[in-house]
């Protein structure tokens, strides 16, 4: 896709992890997918980021793949975006180098991600996990992002990215645009198990592309207002996860339904989920048509990954002489 001069950079990186579930899909692409008329949107999927953490190299390149695939059918329409992989353009890797002389050691330190997932994994602490935040600096710099649509969770590495651009021009003289952070609707989904955050890892997620069959027979264990426990006890919407599904994929007169329903208990659980079944498998529907379109085209996506590719290569190439006349290599 061409460049268009009068539209802002969008950049945003999406983890390799093979599963998309409906919290990645609230919580970040649909946010994207709003995006891609006004912006010059660009999506990596960051292989780069996730060697920071225990995984299986047989599986990266499937995993790479179909995060890709499923994104796209979610909506990033290839066709008004530019979709790559990070490992492609090996710039990202050079300007990190570069970028690691501008980051502060203490900021990094203080990176409350580090400090989670290093007291999770305690046998792999490696230094790519600590200066992770340094290679989404460059992911974001070496395209001149302005805009970087993120969830809660990456805030902090988004103004650590702010800082080390802060100093890149002040040090080398004004070179790229302040990245602002930009934050879409916000649904914070708790996983089925009602506990935690929607995630892989937690094993506690409903995936995009679920079957119509498969998404009710997830739905029917997922946790619910607790005090509900019969039929005829009312609940409190507001903090069902079923409800905020429903905020997610309902039309209005549905919710009103469901509120009205569940706090006068003219409702039961079962017969909220069954509704909230039948919009999901409304919207997701088509994705699932499109994701089995691709599936069937290999070459198509192979010829998405190499166009992003391509195109991210020369804007990375240019940025880069920049860079290296600034910095005094040559
Ligand atoms: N760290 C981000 C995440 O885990 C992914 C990411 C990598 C990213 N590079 C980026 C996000 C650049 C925004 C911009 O979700």
């Amino acid at each position: 896709m061409a460049k268009d001069e009068t539209k802002k950079r969008v950049f945003s990186g999406i983890q390799p992890s093979g599963i998309v579930h409906i919290g990645n899909y609230l919580g970040a692409i649909r946010n994207w997918v709003g995006m891609l008329q006004e912006c010059d949107c660009i999506f990596c999927v960051v292989d780069l980021h996730a060697m920071t953490v225990q995984y299986d190299p047989e599986r990266m390149q499937e995993n790479v793949r179909e995060t890709l695939t499923v994104n796209m059918a979610a909506g990033l329409d290839p066709e008004k975006c530019t979709l790559f992989v990070q490992s492609h353009v090996p710039e990202h890797t050079e300007l990190t180098w570069i970028l690691n002389t501008c980051a502060s050691h203490a900021d990094l330190a203080r990176m409350t991600q580090f400090k989670d997932k290093s007291r999770r994994n305690r046998e792999n602490i490696n230094c790519g996990l600590f200066t992770y935040p340094i290679l989404m600096a460059a992911d974001i710099l070496l395209y001149r992002a302005e805009l970087v649509p993120v969830g809660e969770d990456q805030t902090q590495h988004l103004e650590f990215a702010r800082e080390v651009c802060r100093t890149f021009n002040s040090r080398y003289g004004e070179t790229f645009p302040e990245p602002k952070p930009r934050f879409g609707k916000v649904t914070r989904l708790m996983g089925l198990d009602g506990k935690a955050k929607m995630s892989k890892s937690m094993n506690n997620y409903l995936p995009l592309l679920a079957e119509p069959d498969e998404i009710v027979s997830l739905l029917r264990p997922a946790v619910t207002d607790p005090a509900r426990v019969k039929r005829s006890d009312p609940g409190t919407p507001e903090i069902c996860n079923i409800h905020t599904m429903h905020l997610g994929f309902s039309p209005p007169e549905d919710m009103a339904w469901c509120e009205q329903g569940c706090r006068t208990a003219g409702i039961g659980c079962v017969e909220c989920k069954k509704r909230l079944a039948d919009n999901m498998n409304e919207e997701l529907k088509p994705m699932r048509e499109r994701y089995n379109q691709y599936k069937k085209n290999p070459g198509y996506v192979n010829s998405v990954m190499e166009d992003g590719a391509k195109r991210c290569r020369e804007l990375a190439e240019e940025t880069m002489r920049t860079v290296r006349k600034k910095t005094g290599l040559r």
